[in-house]
Order: structure tokens, then sequence, then C-alpha cells
């Protein structure tokens, strides 16, 4: 179709081995899908690569946990990823994993091309190191009050309840995740890449290293570069300390290259191990700065900096081309709530498989997806309203009402002549506009512009309904015209949505007997020609199987994968007496308001009963202030009072629950008086 036959190298990030894939990983992996099946369609050379992101602390410490090794567990991870993305039709051209040779020798010769550029410096850097595991701790491995606000339980890089941002040093009480202990602080010897020696070729890129001289981030990415780079460019430290899942750095025993520098590198290796089996791509030839491959990458909003400032600083500092564009996509919210276990939202992709058919996510999300990185909310009511009406009710109602006639009455012969020329070039002339919004990522649009396609179609069935055409001998030929109208509709349809419903698609091409539905195809329709019996192409969804899907992905009490691999290690624990000299209390809210400079907090008065104090609890975004007057609370309320940044919190409220809008007070029996003790 198109005149010059373009090469694209895509990727989708690279799932972290050490937990399942869910839903909110499948936005991104069902975009570049689509975004890939449409580019092939079009007959572009499209290598689709990905891989398993195998290195890190996490990976290390959750082999150690189910006693394997950290080799057979992404192994075993591996596999599963595979299996899911397979049976979610997501067509990798090469699925491979950072822990392989091909990774290696890329990320060795990436930062060997570093280091004789001069962009690798070495520093001491003093840090969180648990005596009793004997490691180093990555920040989010310690916990302890923030020095800020003074809320308890805060990770070691910044405060959930405050929003400040620090190191762990910084932290009052600190304690190690893993141990318990408290951390001490050692120093020791670690390897940065000076990002500040490429604002220069990243600003100049920034502007116009995409495809026809495009930017190739969206406006939103290029606006938060511009803010890092107004902060300036600090140098990164990608070296850890043994123990290290990783690849050990050349020449410096015992030391590894963080998993941010070789995981990127891991789409180069991917690609070269798919190199190895496909004569028509040139490995060397796709990196070269001039090199007419373009390059892109679909990521999630949290690893943009990763990719839009680390990863092409890295390939340009090693004389490697940047990438053509980086496709930013937002967070998947389930009923507009952030994922979670306790209430079955966070559902994995094989709980999905083992109740619903893949191809209703995949037209779900499209209609959701634009080029923006907005959040998109899975909302269960909708998916199922939306399917059954538009795929169902649309577009498969279009193929089983016309192929009932023709194959009654015809023989399964379509008419010689389309009845309709005009209705048909209005809907094969929207291949153009489809087309743009496909490639330009708007694939909402995209489908809204087919549904109105399918809406016509099927206006025009009902007017000139051939079930009553059919029963006049007189007007019985016309019956094979409207059909044969709608079937050819039909086909154009599908071909818009093959991207999108590969499956679907593949049993429209055995049903209609018309070879593979592409692009070029539109442009002739099926006339005199023989279907097959029909058979159902595609079936409702039963509200019941999304309910036991949500059943199914109710936290069960055993952890499960967790997102970052972490669960909370250790503690210690207290007897019954230390435990009685809590004071748990019974006290009424008398007023509550928004603290300025903290969207997490609020000041609440509460009476204890024999006094009134001043508490600030972090539950701003489950319980607006208002709602909180007059309501009775369980307080600790022998706490010592702390100061905290706004203030002093003299008292502790207590509540249940993963955070954010996912926080419940404790309940307080009707009768309560405050001031009631509660043991
Ligand atoms: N291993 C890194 C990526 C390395 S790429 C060189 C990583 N892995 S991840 O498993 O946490 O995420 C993989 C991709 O899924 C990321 O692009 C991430 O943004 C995306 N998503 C994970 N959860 C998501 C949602 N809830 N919604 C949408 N995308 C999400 O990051
Ligand atoms: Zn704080």
């Amino acid at each position: 179709m198109s005149s010059s036959t373009r090469t694209l190298l895509v990727t989708s990030a690279l799932p972290y081995a050490n937990g399942p894939i869910h839903i909110g990983h499948l936005v991104e992996y069902v975009q570049t899908d689509i975004w890939v099946r449409f580019q092939r369609g079009l007959g572009h050379r499209c290598a689709y690569v990905c891989a398993d992101d195998g290195h890190g602390t996490p990976i290390m410490l959750k082999a150690e946990q189910e006693g394997m090794t950290p080799e057979a567990l992404i192994e075993t991870i591996g596999e599963e990823h595979r299996a899911d993305f397979r049976d979610f039709g997501i067509s990798f051209d090469n699925y491979h994993t950072t822990h392989s040779p091909e990774n290696r020798a890329c990320s060795e010769l990436i930062y060997a091309r570093l280091k004789e550029a001069g962009h690798i410096v070495r520093k001491d850097v003093a840090q969180a190191f648990d005596p009793v595991k004997e490691m180093f701790l990555p920040d989010r491995y310690v916990k302890g009050t923030c020095p800020s606000c003074g809320a308890p339980g805060q990770y070691g890089d910044n405060c959930e309840v405050c929003g400040a941002t620090y190191s762990p040093a910084d932290l009052d009480d600190a304690v190690s995740v893993l141990s318990g202990e408290k951390p001490d602080l050692r120093t020791s010897e670690h390897y940065f890449v000076r990002l500040a020696d490429f604002e220069t070729p990243l600003r100049r890129w920034l502007a116009g290293g995409g495809r026809g001289g495009r930017p190739p981030v969206q406006a939103e990415i290029a606006n938060k570069l511009d803010e890092w780079f107004d902060a300036g460019l600090q140098d990164w430290d990608i070296s850890r300390d043994a123990p290290y899942f990783g690849f050990e750095i050349p020449d410096v025993p015992g030391k590894y290259f963080y998993v941010w520098l070789d995981a990127p590198i891991g789409y180069m290796g991917s690609f070269r191990h798919l190199c190895a089996r496909r004569e028509d791509l040139d490995f060397d030839g796709s990196w070269t700065p001039d090199s007419e491959v373009e390059l892109y990458h679909f990521v999630g909003k949290d690893i943009a900096y990763f990719h839009t400032l680390f990863w092409p600083a890295m390939l340009h500092g090693a004389g490697f081309r940047m990438p053509t564009g980086v496709f930013v996509h937002g967070f998947l919210t389930v009923n507009g709530q952030k994922m979670s276990k306790r209430t079955g939202t966070f559902v994995k992709a094989r709980t999905y498989l083992d109740h619903l058919d893949p191809e209703y996510l995949r037209y779900y999300f499209a209609c959701k997806l634009s080029s923006g990185i907005d959040d998109l909310d899975l909302s269960f009511d909708d998916f199922c309203r939306r399917v059954n009406a538009d795929l169902v009710g649309k577009v498969v109602n279009i193929a089983s009402r016309c192929s009932s006639f023709i194959n009654r009455h015809f023989g399964g012969r379509l008419s010689g002549r389309l009845a309709e020329p005009d209705l048909y070039r209005e809907a094969a002339e929207a291949s153009g506009r489809i087309a743009a919004l496909y490639d330009s990522r708007e694939f909402g649009k995209a489908m809204r512009e087919v549904m109105a396609i399918a809406d016509r179609a099927n206006q025009y069935i009902d007017d000139r309904k051939p079930w009553v055409l059919v029963k006049d001998g007189a007007t019985r030929e016309e019956v094979q015209d409207v059909c044969t109208v709608g079937l050819n509709l039909f086909r154009v349809i599908m071909t818009f949505l093959k991207p999108v419903l590969p499956r679907t698609a593949e049993r429209v091409e055995s049903f209609l007997r018309c070879g593979e539905l592409s692009w070029d195809g539109i442009a002739s329709p099926l006339l005199g020609h023989r279907i097959a019996r029909f058979e159902p192409l595609l079936t409702r969804v039963e509200p019941a199987r999304i309910d036991a899907m949500v059943a199914d992905s109710m936290e069960t009490g055993d952890a499960g994968g967790s997102a970052s691999g972490m669960d909370a290690g250790a503690c210690d624990r207290i007897d019954v007496a230390e435990f009685a000299k809590v004071d748990l209390r019974i006290a009424r809210v008398t007023a509550a308001k928004l603290v300025e400079g903290a969207d997490k907090l609020l000041e609440i008065r509460v009476d204890v009963g024999d006094e009134e104090r001043t508490v600030f609890a972090g539950i701003r975004a489950a319980y607006p202030p208002q709602s909180l007057v007059g309501r009775h609370v369980v307080v600790v309320a022998n706490l010592a009072p702390r100061r905290m940044r706004f203030g002093v919190s003299d008292g502790m409220i207590l509540a249940a629950g993963p955070g954010g809008s996912d926080i419940w007070l404790l309940g307080v029996d009707e009768g309560a008086k405050a001031g009631m003790r509660v043991k």
C-alpha cells in the first residue's frame, strides 16, 4: 500500500520477573500490540521485542524467600509471562530476558564506551547497611519516622503523609525492613554517569529527533523534561555492591551494574537475539546515529524519566542513535480506584483469562486509550455494557443477520453487484482517517469512527428490512443485495478492527472465506463470492463471569507477588504488658480541616473525654473533613506529642487500609461516649 516500506523496531517496557502480569501491565502491551499490528497491516517491517527484567535487589530477595536461585526464579516467572502474553495475543517477535549473554555483551559495550569517552565518574557514597543481612539497603528497604512531619513507618526515600523527600539517613528511628535492625551508615565507592554531559544532545533530540523532525515525546513529557533540566541533571549512580543479582562490572569485582542500567539495554539484547535468526533484520545498522530504522518505546509514566533522559543519554554517549519516539501512557485504575487485592480489582492476566475472552479487554482498552498520559479507568459495568453493545450488538450483529439470509436463500452466495456504492464508499473512505488515528495512538477516537460505520450499516439493514422483503417473491432478490452490502460493510469494519481483535478477525476471515483482511483489500468488495456458514464470532460478556473473576482476585491470605516485590520484614513482638500501656480511647471529632501544604493530611480536633486535642492524620483522600465532625473514632491517647511541620500532633487516630482513599477509621459502637476506654 505505502510507497515506501519503513522498518520499525518497537518495544514495550520489560516487566519485572518477580511477579505476575496484571491487567494494569496489559494496558501497555495491548496498546503496543495494536500499534504494531496496525503498522504491519500497512506493510511496514516491524520488529516488536520485549524481555523480562530479571535483575535487582527485589528479585534477589524474592528468590531467597522462595528458597530458589534467582536464575530459577526468573526462568519460572518468564515462562508464566510468556504464556500470559501469548494468550492475550501480544505479537512479540522476540521475548527474551535481560539475564542473557546478548544483554551482557551490549551492557559491557555501552559501559566501556561511556567510560572511554570520560562520562563515568567514581564517588564515595554513604548508604544504609543492614548489619544482619550484610548488605546495603535500597531506600525502600529502610523505614522510620519522617524527619519533616513525624509520621512513623515511612520509607527511606519519601513520606507518604507529608510528601517530603529525603534520604534514609535522615529518618528518625530507622530500621531495616529486612532484619528489623537499625542500619549502619557505610561508605562505598560508586560509579556514576555524568548526565549533565548530555544536556545539549538531549535538548537537540527533544526539539526534533523524531520522525520527520517531530518531537520524539509528548508535550506533557517535554514539559517535565524542561523541569528536570531546570533543576540540573544530577550524576546517575549505575553501580551496586554485592550481594546483588545482575552483571558484575568488568574489572570491578564485587560491584554490579544497577538494574536500570542493563534494563533498557535489554531492548537491544532482545533485538540482537532476534537478529540472529532473522536475515531481513540488521542489528548494527539499526543502531548507528544515521540509521533509517525507526525506534519506538512504549512505557508507563512512572518510568518516563528513565526512557527520556537516562536511556537516550546512554545511547548517545555510546555512539548509538537515539529513539524516534518514546510513547508514554497513563496508569490503569479499576472502578475508579487504584487496583487492590482487598477488593478483587488487582486482576492477574491469568485470572482474567480463566474467566473472560481477551478480545473484550483489548477492545475496551482500545476505547479508552489516547495519545496522552492521563490515567484510564476500567469500570466493570462500563466494560460489560460497552463490549456487549458495540462488539456483539453492533458489529457481530451485522454478520449474523445478513449471513442467515445469504446461507438460507442464496446458497451462501453474495450478489454480483454492490447495490449501495455510496454507502460502501463512505465506509471505505474512512480508512484514511482511521489509519491516521491508529498511527497517532488515538485508539479511542478510531473505535468511535468504526462504531459510527457499524451504526450506519445497522441502520441501513433496519431500513431495508430483509426479513420483510424475503417473504414476497417480488422483492426476494433484493434481500441478496441488501445482505451483500451489509456483509461488505462488516468486512470493512472488521478490517479496521483487526489490530484490536486479531482472533475475531481470523474467525471472520474463515467465515467470509476472503483471505486475509487487509487495508488494501477494502478497495475491492466481495461480490459473487461464496461465504461459509456463520459460526459465533464473539459472545456476550456475562456479568456473572466478571463477578467470578473478581472473587478469584480477592486477597486470599497468601502474600502473592507484590508489585514492588517487597514484603514487610520481621517485626519485633511486644508482650501484653507493653500493649496494656497503650491508652486506646474513644474520642469525638469536634472539628476537622485541610492542612495547607500537605495534600494527604487533616488537622482534627478530638474530644477525648477530659479534654480536647489536636491530631494530624493522613486520611484526607478517604475522609473529607466535614464527614468527620461528630463522628466517634479510636485514638491512642497517651502517645507522646510529636512536633510536625504543621503543628503538634497530640495523639493518633487509628485506621486501617492500604492508603489513599482506601483507609477506614475503626468502627465505634453507636452508644459510644468520648473518653470511654477501648480495652
Ligand atoms: N522493569 C521495569 C521496566 C524496565 S524497561 C527497560 C518496570 N517493570 S514493571 O513490571 O513494573 O512495569 C512494566 C510496565 O507496565 C511499565 O511501563 C509500567 O508503567 C506499566 N504498568 C505497571 N502497572 C501499570 C498500571 N496499573 N497501569 C498502566 N501501566 C502500568 O517498570
Ligand atoms: Zn512526613
